[in-house]
């Protein structure tokens, strides 16, 4: 079970030290989310990474004052591309829209793994956040991330059933 870990201690954290997560980190971070699966692997999702206090402060806004986003000394927004999905429609959103969230959770465990750590914000107004960047993209999850200014307890899950 050991090996399993990874998942079982990942906790959303939300509070964060000041101190600046490096590129390289960020990187392998980001590495890790590209190598999720992907619909047909077109992989239909893109990263955007923010370190900007005025931007991280703006997307903080767009989150309903959530204060993780403002406090984290980066943010990997990650986005939906339904363009680059090969489908057009309600399908094409779909394939997207997983492709972003599968990454997502990679970017998360990583993180965790890393020593990081990190929440996935999803309570944001799209066209705000969409505006705030620039974007022509969906995003689908904002993910404050730095080192840890809390050690939060996991959160109990409902019972499986066999
Ligand atoms: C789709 C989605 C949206 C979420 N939105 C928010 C959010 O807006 N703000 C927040 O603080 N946490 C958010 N979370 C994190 C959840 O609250 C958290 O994952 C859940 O309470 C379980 O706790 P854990 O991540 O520590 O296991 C979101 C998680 C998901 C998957």
């Amino acid at each position: 079970m050991k090996k399993l870990d990874f998942i079982f201690r990942r906790v959303s954290v939300r509070r964060f030290q000041p101190k600046d997560v490096d590129d390289s980190t960020i990187s392998l971070i980001l590495e890790a989310g590209n190598s999720a699966p992907s619909a047909r692997n077109l992989q239909a999702r893109d990263f955007v990474v923010v370190r900007g206090k005025e931007t991280r402060e703006a997307l903080a806004r767009a989150a309903g004052g959530q204060k993780s986003i403002a406090e984290a000394p980066v943010i990997i927004v990650v986005c939906a591309n339904p363009q680059r999905s090969g489908s057009s429609g309600e399908r094409g959103k779909f394939y997207a829209e997983i492709d972003a969230a599968v990454s997502a959770e990679n970017i998360l465990l990583t993180a965790s793994v890393l020593g990081l750590g990190a929440v996935w914000v999803g309570g944001f107004d799209e066209g705000e956040v969409a505006s705030v960047l620039g974007i022509p993209v969906r995003p689908v999850a904002l993910i404050p991330m730095g080192y840890p200014a809390e050690e939060p307890v996991r959160k109990e899950r409902f019972p499986q059933r066999c």
